[in-house]
Order: C-alpha cells, then sequence, then structure tokens
C-alpha cells in the first residue's frame, strides 16, 4: 500500500489545477466517496496493527496535501474569476482611431502647385539632381566665367566628366526639350542643392518648382497671364502683384514678380522687410541661345520659363520663419500640418 500512496502523492504533486473542471475532477477522484483516498482508508481498516503505525501516518499526509491542494486551488481560481469580471474591457466604448500622419509642408505646397498648373495644361516632368555642367549651366545661357559655377556655389561631385548636384530644377528645362518635341507645357520641382551655410535663411538645400512653355507665338503677354493665374489661385485674387525688370542668363526679357506681402496684407513687417512686398518667383521669355542649344527651331517656336523656391511660399502660407524646420523633422512642427491634406 505503500507504493500506491507514495504514487498518489507525486500524481497530486504534478497535477495543475487551472480552472474549476480540472480542479472537480482532482476532487472526485482523491476525496469523493469512491476516490483513491476513501478507498484506501477502506483497504485501510483491514490491516494488522503493526503496519496500520506505519501505513496510518502516511495516509493521512496523502490526505492533508490532497485538501491542501484543493483549498489552495479554489482559492486562486475564484480570485481570478472575480478579478477577470470586475476588470472586464467595456466594449461599447468607442475605440482608439488610427494615428493619423501628416503630408509634410512642403509636400503640402508642391501639391497645391502642381494642380494649380495641371488646370491650364501643364504637364509634370521629372529629371535627374545630378546632372553634367551643360544641363545646370552651359545649355542654359549661363557664360563660361559665370560666378555660379564656382566651388563656392555649387557642389561639384566631379570634374571630368563633369558632374554636380543640380542648383536649380531649370536644368530639368534641357532634359525636357532633348526627350520632348514642341509644343511643350511642364513643370518640374524637386530637391536643388547650393553651397551655403545652414541658418534661419538659407541652407544647402531647398525645393523648386521650374515651368515653362514653348509654342508658336508665345508673347510675354501669354506669361503675365500664368502667372497672374496661379498667384491669385495660390494666394487669393485680392493679392497685389508686380514684375520687376531682371536678369537670368536663360530668359531674355526676364522678370522678377513680387506678391503683396500675406502676412501684414502689405504694411509692412519683418518677412517684408518693411516694404509690404515679397518676391516669389523669376521668369522671362526662353533666351534663344537656350532653345538653339536644345535644336529647336527658333524661327517657328519661342517660349516663357518660370521658376520659385517653394520654401519661400510654404513660409509665407504657413507664417514659418526658419527654413531649417522644413528638414529637421520634429514632429511637433510636422503635427501641426495633419489638418492640412
Ligand atoms: N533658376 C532660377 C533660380 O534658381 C529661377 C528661375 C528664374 C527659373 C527664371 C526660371 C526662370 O525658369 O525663367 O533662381
Amino acid at each position: 500500500m505503500i507504493d500506491i500512496i507514495e504514487e498518489l502523492c507525486q500524481k497530486i504533486e504534478n497535477t495543475i489545477l487551472g480552472d474549476k473542471e480540472t480542479l472537480e475532477k482532482f476532487r472526485h477522484d482523491f476525496i469523493g466517496k469512491k476516490g483513491f483516498i476513501p478507498t484506501l482508508f477502506e483497504s485501510f481498516k483491514a490491516l494488522p496493527v503493526s503496519e496500520k503505525k506505519i501505513i496510518g501516518p502516511a495516509l493521512q499526509s496523502l490526505k492533508n496535501e490532497a485538501e491542501a491542494k484543493i483549498k489552495n486551488a479554489t482559492k486562486l481560481i475564484e480570485t481570478y474569476v472575480a478579478s477577470s469580471t470586475t476588470h472586464k474591457e467595456d466594449t461599447t466604448l468607442p475605440s482608439f482611431g488610427p494615428e493619423v500622419g501628416s503630408l509634410h509642408p512642403l509636400r503640402i505646397i508642391q501639391n497645391k502647385v502642381i494642380s494649380i498648373f495641371e488646370r491650364i495644361g501643364f504637364n509634370l516632368v521629372d529629371g535627374p539632381e545630378i546632372v553634367g555642367d551643360w544641363h545646370n549651366f552651359g545649355a542654359l545661357n549661363f557664360a563660361e566665367n559665370h560666378p555660379a559655377r564656382e566651388m563656392q556655389d555649387t557642389f561639384f561631385i566631379q570634374r571630368n566628366p563633369d558632374k554636380l548636384l543640380r542648383t536649380h530644377t531649370t536644368s530639368v528645362q534641357i532634359s525636357t526639350c532633348e526627350s520632348q518635341v514642341p509644343p511643350v507645357r511642364a513643370i518640374s520641382m524637386g530637391r536643388v542643392f547650393r553651397n551655403e551655410a545652414i541658418s534661419a535663411r538659407s541652407h544647402c538645400f531647398f525645393h523648386q518648382i521650374d515651368g515653362m512653355y514653348i509654342h508658336t507665338h508665345v508673347t510675354f503677354n501669354d506669361l503675365k497671364e500664368t502667372i497672374y493665374y496661379f498667384i491669385y489661385e495660390m494666394f487669393g485674387k485680392e493679392t497685389k502683384v508686380r514684375f520687376r525688370a531682371s536678369y537670368f542668363p536663360f530668359t531674355e526679357p526676364s522678370a522678377e514678380v513680387d506678391i503683396s506681402c500675406k502676412l501684414c496684407a502689405g504694411i509692412g513687417c519683418t518677412v517684408c522687410k518693411h516694404s509690404g512686398w515679397v518676391e516669389i518667383l523669376g521668369a522671362g521669355m526662353i533666351d534663344p541661345n537656350v532653345l538653339m542649344n536644345c535644336k529647336i527651331d527658333i524661327d517657328k517656336y519661342n517660349g516663357f520659363a518660370f521658376g520659385m523656391g517653394i520654401e519661400r511660399i510654404a513660409m509665407l502660407c504657413y507664417r514659418i520663419d526658419d527654413l531649417r524646420l522644413f528638414s529637421e523633422n520634429h514632429i511637433a512642427f510636422l503635427r501641426q500640418f495633419t489638418a492640412c491634406l
């Protein structure tokens, strides 16, 4: 009998009473009316006294062990059931919505500008950020000794054959003219690079949008109408616009375009340097040399072009006063644009 007691003892130790059903079965098997332990007590009665002295205490401790195990398990299961009913999830509560990200402010402005120009038939074209001197300067009529070609302004990657980081998206005008035949109505946008110290007002990379229109009999008035349309759509019909004569190697005549300052409504503030005007783009009639460099027949075709900085427009639209914010990726800064999709 001592072997059976030891075997049962082992069984008690090894059984895990994790739920009510297993607990009840255990109780039934071990201490139920016809369970192992009562049956052993029955057989115990018939034993000779000498054996009873040895088996008695072992049998009693087996019973104690079984009862203690049942008591502990009952307590544990009861507390678990009680806590799971009190802390039950409230399934009627509204769920947490998915965390909404935001478009980058420069992307928002880019999308807006693209959609404005697409409405009047401009196609979006793309060009590489690494270009040769020809696409960035030569074909755009920059003189051989033009200061922009110097190391101080341009990031050269390689001298021979020349590879550099484009300093303006105007380079895309050349690659587009190489692959398309007029009439061309295209805008391009992307990152440009200049060797400048990083501060609130200048950066070594920023973004530009460049556009061009090549057709027969294009006039300066076509350019003006296009620019007026863009400015009214982008900044509102109440915006004042002024064209100032300027110079770019790739346009003749050239102009810079100012709009009345959005921040102070033209009264004067630090952004417009108290002039009431802010410059937003450069433009002009494409210089015939540029068209010839792209093998376009200048007796038949002419065109206009324009270019602007995206950061400048975003700064005006969102009252941002530090260029560095656009590339530092502070979550608190970016979150402000969640609603501007
Ligand atoms: N590329 C000029 C710049 O980076 C901007 C520009 C001016 C582009 C006149 C043009 C243009 O296409 O016609 O400052």
